[in-house]
Parts: structure tokens; sequence; C-alpha cells
């Protein structure tokens, strides 16, 4: 069993919401395990060409360290990945001379932001009513030391061999040698729309794992489906 008892194959404890915020054109609510991330879509008259503007931040309590006020480089780049990632299956000849405005804040960080936010964004836009080919849906997957797992915390994130075998040897047992590799992924329909991959993984795990990252996407989307008909129906 992983650190907090679950399969290789299960996602975190999952809620999404949408409507969270009165102010905004769309808004939506994203909590998987310990990881907040909250969206808020606002519609302005833009130029002809339509385009998706994407602000991450992540509050200076959400982590386990305190972060500065300023934005950080990491925000600034994920920011830019994550519209990447959206951007794809927004219809915008369908809404000319608009200005999108998402801002997405993690409010609690526990792994996982960049891929909750994706989602909490792509709920948040469906409200905003953008047209789109389909919902986005994000997850990460990896391997951590020898195990392929979907869905990593940040203990799973910080696996080291070396320290768990002396700490925590039952979950030496279950993991095995070496550390994490972290795949955040997102796809809409069957187009993937961001994969990144920090560490180094032989080629035919990192097939498995695209193949668990899809699966996790795809019950990520249900929820996002299901917030949707929970909020209209
Ligand atoms: O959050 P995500 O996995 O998408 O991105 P990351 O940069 O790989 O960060 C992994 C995790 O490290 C975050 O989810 C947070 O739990 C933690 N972190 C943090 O606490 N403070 C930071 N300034 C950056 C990351």
């Amino acid at each position: 069993m992983r650190f907090d008892g679950r399969d290789y194959n299960e996602i975190r404890d999952t809620e999404m919401k949408i409507g969270v915020i009165s102010k905004a054109d769309g808004s939506a609510y994203c909590r998987t395990g310990n990881t907040i991330a909250i969206a808020a879509v606002y519609l302005k008259p833009g130029r002809e060409q339509s385009n998706l503007k994407v602000s991450y931040r992540m509050l200076p309590f959400a982590g386990e360290e305190r972060k500065g006020l300023g934005l950080t480089r990491r925000e600034i780049e994920l920011s830019y990945i994550i519209a990447k990632a959206l951007e794809p299956a927004i219809i915008f000849e369908e809404i000319p001379y608009l200005t999108i405005e998402a801002s997405v804040e993690i409010i609690k960080a526990d792994a996982g932001t960049r891929v909750a936010a994706i989602n909490a964004l792509s709920l948040a836009l469906a409200h905003a009513g953008i047209p789109m080919k389909a919902l986005v849906g994000a997850i990460a997957v990896g391997k951590v030391g020898e195990k392929i797992v979907l869905d990593l915390n940040k203990q799973e994130e910080d696996y080291d061999s070396e320290i768990i075998k002396k700490e925590l040897p039952q979950y030496y047992e279950y993991y095995g040698e070496g550390k994490a590799v972290d795949i955040p992924m997102a796809m809409y329909k069957n187009k993937i729309t961001l994969l990144q991959l920090d560490g180094s993984i032989d080629r035919k795990s990192l097939l498995e794992a695209i193949k668990l990252g899809k699966d996790g996407i795809k019950r990520m989307i249900d929820l996002q489906k299901i917030a949707i008909e929970d909020y209209y129906f």
C-alpha cells in the first residue's frame, strides 16, 4: 500500500464544484487530497483574435514553507504552461473580440497543483459559457521508486529510497529503490495538451505511466461532468 493507503491506480479523494465565486463570469473549485485550486474566469472585450490569459498563483501559506509575496519564476512558467494546456480545446472562432482572463489560486499545495489548476480552469471556462471542443482533464502520474503510480502526493514526489529504507522500511518494501519521477499530463478527447517529465525513466515505464495517466484523466473528466450536472440539474 502507498503512504496514504491507496492502490497504485487510485486517485486521491477529489471534489469539484462550479459557481463558487459569484462575481466571476465562470468559477470552479477543485480539491484533490490536500491540494486545493480555485479558478475564476472574467470575459473582457478584446481584439478580433480572441485570447486566453492565465495567472497561476500559489498563496504564501499554501505549502509547507511560507512563500514570498512576489510572483516566482515557477508561477510565471506554470501560468504559460497551463494556458497552453487549455487553449487547444477552446473554439476561439466562435467568440471573436474576447479576452478570457483566467486566474487560479492554489490555496493548499500537496503536489499536483498545476493539474488541479487545469481541472478547475476547465470547469470555470465551461461555466463561463466558453465554447470548447471538450473538457480538459489533468492528472500527474509517475514512478516512485520502482512503482508506477497515479496522482502522486508530496510525500511520494519527495521519495528517496535511501531515507525511506531507514525511516519507513515497510514503504521501502512497497516502492523499492530510487527516487520519484513526476509526469503531469492534460488531455481533451484523445489529445494530449500537457506532458512534462522531471527526472529520468525508461521507455517501458514511461509508456505504462502514460497509459495509467490517461485512465486517471478520464476519471477527472467524469468528475468535472458530475460537477456540471450537480450545478445545473
Ligand atoms: O504542484 P506541482 O506538482 O504541479 O508542481 P511542482 O513545482 O512539482 O511542486 C510540487 C509540490 O511542491 C507542490 O505541489 C507543493 O506541494 C510543493 N511546493 C511548495 O510547497 N512550495 C513551492 N514554492 C513550490 C512547490
